[in-house]
């Protein structure tokens, strides 16, 4: 991995976590809900972000499957873990690029996951996010 390409994080502190002197109250209840409710730190540990390893989400529960544009709507199947430090300097997201912004990408985990966040714990990962 190349862990040298990362940009600066400065509110992580050395277990790639968020400083509580330096994070913000909305990061810090993000962060908690990435640790908590959401799930997230299942495949998204600290301090890169990544399990490195595999997973199938399969969001094909969540729509027909049909034909596009002549093509069979496939599976995606198993994909890897992507890190998310510096994620919010590399839109768009998801390995087809489906996602334009981060909150786009929160809201398809509250659905494949069926986690039922509110508006606020969305806005708090969001800007959590940011801070990595
Ligand atoms: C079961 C494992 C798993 C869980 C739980 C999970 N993720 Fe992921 N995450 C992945 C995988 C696998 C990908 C790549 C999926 C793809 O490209 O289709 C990914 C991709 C992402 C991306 C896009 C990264 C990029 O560079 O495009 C973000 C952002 C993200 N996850 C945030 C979250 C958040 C926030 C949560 C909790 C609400 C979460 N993930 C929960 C496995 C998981």
């Amino acid at each position: 991995m190349a862990i040298l390409d990362f940009p600066p994080a400065p509110k992580l502190d050395i277990y790639g976590e968020l400083d509580k002197t330096k994070a913000s109250q909305s990061e810090l209840q993000g962060e908690a809900i990435f640790n908590g409710k959401g799930l997230c730190v299942a495949c998204h540990p600290a301090p890169y972000y990544t399990d490195n390893s595999m997973h199938d989400l399969k969001a094909e529960r969540f729509y027909k499957q049909e034909m596009v544009n002549g093509m069979m709507m496939a599976h995606d199947g198993m994909i890897k873990t992507f890190p998310l430090r510096g994620i919010k300097d590399s839109p768009p997201y998801l390995h087809d690029g489906r996602c334009f912004t981060l909150e786009d990408v929160v809201e398809y985990f509250n659905l494949v996951q069926e986690l039922h966040l509110t508006t606020q714990e969305k806005t708090n990962l969001v800007a959590f996010m940011h801070a990595l």
